[in-house]
């Protein structure tokens, strides 16, 4: 099934505008009124209704325009694999917890995928109307004017980079102590063995996390358990801007991932906007 992804890339632009004053007033409410919000897998896994309203809108949206493509998405997913159909990858608000906060690093997140490949991808922050997107061939773009360049300046060692990671929802061990680990190792002190990176940036957003490292406003940035909707549309992005996404495992020897074709093969993510040069410096081996 072939897709117009000039089409497409215009449709998903539209509705990312629609979700994103839809959350805009949600957040407007929830300033006015004592707003609630639900628990999934545990107290800091959250939902809220904007949430719910602003997946059902594009779930509609998405199905008028394209009856034949899948559809996953955050809070209506129940196990679907994707597959190799046209499937759009949709969070409806990545960084529900900063959304909860009235913190304003909060992204709708659009990617399709065709044969489990991301190839096109909108994220847009309505509080900052911060708008990132990307199609295949066709560049990578922030506000739709300016094209992210692929060349970026040059990084001579890891301990130069500015490393985006986050806490997540998993709060337990072995995930938990795998996540300090690294932390500790990118920012500890050279002397003792560790990258000294310039230091980490935890921003709440997945989606905000990719588009700052494809406008290399960000080195890297690191996580374990991100979903398909929290990568898909960011990974689409970083490719068209010149980064790579990688899908692995840590292991006791450093990182094991691969660069990533298919967004269900793990749920441990590296996203860098370049390697750095130094030898035996890499992002990778830093993991
Ligand atoms: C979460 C955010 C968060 C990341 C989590 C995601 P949500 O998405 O992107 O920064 O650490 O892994 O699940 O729940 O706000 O849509």
């Amino acid at each position: 099934m072939s897709v117009d992804l000039d089409a497409a890339l215009k449709f998903a632009v539209s509705i990312a505008k629609e979700a994103g004053q839809m959350m805009r007033d949600g957040q407007a409410r929830r300033f006015s009124q004592d707003a609630g919000q639900e628990e999934k897998a545990n107290s800091v896994d959250l939902v809220t209704e904007c949430d719910q309203q602003v997946e059902k809108f594009l779930v509609a949206k998405i199905k008028a325009e394209y009856p034949d493509h899948k559809f996953i998405g955050e809070e209506s997913y129940d196990g679907e694999k994707v597959t190799d159909d046209p499937t759009w990858i949709v969070d409806p608000i990545d960084g529900t917890t900063n959304f909860i906060h009235g913190f304003p690093m909060v992204a709708t997140s659009i990617g399709l995928a065709i044969g489990g490949i991301p190839v096109l991808g909108v994220i847009y922050n309505p509080f900052l109307d911060l708008l990132y997107t990307g199609a295949e061939g066709r560049g990578a773009y922030m506000n739709e004017s300016i094209k992210l360049p692929t060349a970026v300046r040059s990084l001579d060692s890891l301990s130069e980079a500015l490393v985006a990671v986050e806490y997540g929802s998993s709060r337990r061990d072995p995930a938990l102590s795998n996540k300090l680990d690294t932390f500790k190792r990118l920012t500890g002190d050279k002397r003792d063995g560790h990258k000294m990176v310039h230091s980490l940036r935890s921003v709440g957003s997945a989606a905000l996390n990719i588009c700052f490292v494809a406008a290399g406003q960000l080195d890297a940035y690191w996580e374990i358990g991100c979903w398909p909707w929290d990568v898909c549309a960011g990974m689409a992005i970083l490719k068209e801007a010149g980064g790579a996404s990688y899908a692995g495992k840590m292991t006791e020897k450093g990182w094991t991932g691969e660069p990533n074709a298919a967004i269900m093969a793990g749920r441990k993510y590296l996203f860098i906007r370049q390697v750095p040069a130094a030898k035996g410096d890499t992002v990778r081996a830093a993991q």
